[in-house]
């Protein structure tokens, strides 16, 4: 099986349970500390590649001209059409989308499931406007989320897959700066998820409202914000 069928079929199962646990604590947070960055950098038409079900699309096309997703997963984009989203099939590495077309792309947890990283990202600037954001996600490998999930058991997603099954790479920011296509100037770093150590510590009472404090201070705090274990880089596309 190529990696890109494994992925879909991954993904298709993998949407079936996607949201079960996505609108609790740790996942409610981290969802608004990603979509706050993209509203910091990216208005007007937005892409975002990789959308999944859509929960932060959603969020995005409040008050956007166009939002639009795209996903590798049919499973994923029944949830994301369902919600009236607008949104297309195909991979992050071949976009049907017109040049210069969008006026910033997002995405949020795809790129270090996708092995041709410099062609995605070669293709995520193809389609921003000169001046445009892109506001990319990586899984850090400086990160306590890293050194954690590194000791973890395999997590089931369903009832043939664990997370071991996906293609998945660590980054550190020296890597992604040298992934950025020439067609784009690195802007700034932001860590998502910096402190917590397991998600599970956000169902404590008044621990979870510490770690949520300190994790929206070090999203952007010097020093801090490049230890994210969700390591959210922004670009911007030259004139
Ligand atoms: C963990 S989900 C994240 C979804 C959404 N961005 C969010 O934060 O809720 C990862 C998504 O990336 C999609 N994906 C993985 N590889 C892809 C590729 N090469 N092209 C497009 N989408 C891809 C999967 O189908 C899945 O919906």
């Amino acid at each position: 099986m190529s990696d890109q069928t494994l992925s879909r079929s991954y993904y298709d199962e993998f949407s079936e349970n996607y949201e079960r646990h996505r609108h609790e604590g740790y996942h409610t947070l981290i969802d608004d500390l990603e979509v706050d960055l993209a509203r910091r950098y990216c208005h007007g038409r937005i892409l975002e590649a990789g959308c999944g079900s859509g929960l932060i699309l959603r969020r995005l096309a409040v008050g956007a001209k166009q939002a639009v997703g795209l996903d590798l997963s049919s499973g994923m984009l029944r949830w994301a059409a369902r919600r009236g989203l607008s949104v297309a099939q195909g991979s992050v590495d071949a976009l049907p989308f017109p040049d210069e077309h969008f006026d910033g792309v997002v995405s949020f947890k795809v790129l270090a499931h996708v092995p041709p990283i410099e062609r995605a990202l070669a293709e995520l600037a193809r389609v921003t406007r000169p001046g445009g954001h892109l506001v990319l996600e990586f899984y850090n490998r400086h990160s306590l989320r890293t050194a954690i999930k590194r000791l973890k058991a395999p997590t089931s997603i369903g009832s043939t897959y664990t997370d071991d099954d996906v293609f998945t790479r660590y980054d550190a920011l020296d890597d992604v700066k040298r992934y950025l296509p020439p067609s784009v100037e690195f802007v700034a770093v932001h860590g998502v998820r910096v402190f917590t150590p397991v998600a599970s510590i956000h169902k404590v009472p008044v621990l979870r409202d510490m770690f949520a404090a300190a994790e929206r201070i070090a999203r952007d705090a010097p020093l801090l914000r490049q230890y994210g274990g969700f390591m959210v880089v922004v670009a911007r596309k030259r004139h």
